[in-house]
């Protein structure tokens, strides 16, 4: 018997045209003739959503934005809102993604937005926390990590579906990982950091960077971790299954 359902969502990045839906469309057959009890997403680019939830379609495969802008429409050149996501087929956005932190200046009131924006328009927000490299050699990571969750998670967030990544920057497509130690050290204070700011919510938290077929047992096997989020590996059908089926 299975001790708790894991939740395993693969995020696509920049990556993907139309003929790469191939690999999600063999993750649909794989998971129809052989099912997990596992929860499984995948995050495209925005141009794939729409292709992508109507071949998926039927399936436990949820689709899922990478990003979203707080607002539900207007003057916003290039950005695309969790209508937007929604009306094209996502369940799933996940919210201030460390790529987003770091290359376009997202704050943690900005990730709160989005979040809120993807309650608003009915999307279940995964939403990214994690120190960089300087920071946990600085000694700092839980403090870090724990200020991003109080600042990153809106209070609208209690008693609604959404998920938390931990995400160290540095693990994220290195081949570096935390030890398990490290990693259960920091669910737990997410843990502890998600109760103290929203009461006794019990969301599934995450780990994600450099999960891969050979290490996704053991990560998901820690105490604390109830699923993965995994970008260079859910490019490709068998390694994105092969994660989905270790937990
Ligand atoms: P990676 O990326 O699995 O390629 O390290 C993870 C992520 O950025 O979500």
């Amino acid at each position: 018997m299975k001790q708790s359902v894991k939740m395993i969502v693969g995020n696509w990045k920049m990556n993907g045209l139309a003929a790469d839906l191939a690999q999600a469309e063999a993750v649909r057959v794989s998971l129809a003739e052989a099912p997990t009890g596992n929860r499984v997403g995948l995050c495209f680019p925005a141009t794939l959503i729409a292709q992508a939830a109507g071949r998926l379609k039927g399936s436990p495969v949820e689709v899922g934005g990478q990003d979203c802008h707080a607002a539900a429409s207007g003057a916003y050149t290039g950005s695309v809102s969790a209508e937007m996501l929604k009306e094209a087929g996502a369940s799933l956005v996940i919210a201030g993604h460390s790529e987003r932190r770091a290359g376009f200046g997202e704050t943690d009131a900005d990730v709160a937005a989005k979040v809120k924006a993807a309650l608003r328009a009915g999307l279940e927000p995964i939403v990214c926390v994690g120190e960089t490299l300087e920071q946990r050699d600085a000694g700092r990571a839980l403090e870090v990590v724990t200020l991003q969750v109080a600042g990153s998670l809106p209070e609208s967030l209690s008693g609604r579906a959404f998920a938390v990544a931990y995400e160290p920057v540095w693990a994220i497509g290195t081949g570096r990982t935390p030890t398990v130690e490290q990693v259960a050290e920091m669910h737990a204070a997410i843990r502890q950091a998600q109760v103290e700011r929203l009461g006794a919510a019990r969301a599934p938290i995450l780990y994600g960077g450099s999960v891969n077929p050979k290490n996704a047992a053991e990560l998901l096997g820690v105490d604390g971790v109830d699923g993965v989020l995994v970008g260079g590996a859910s490019l490709k059908a068998d390694d994105f299954l092969a994660i989905v089926r270790a937990g």
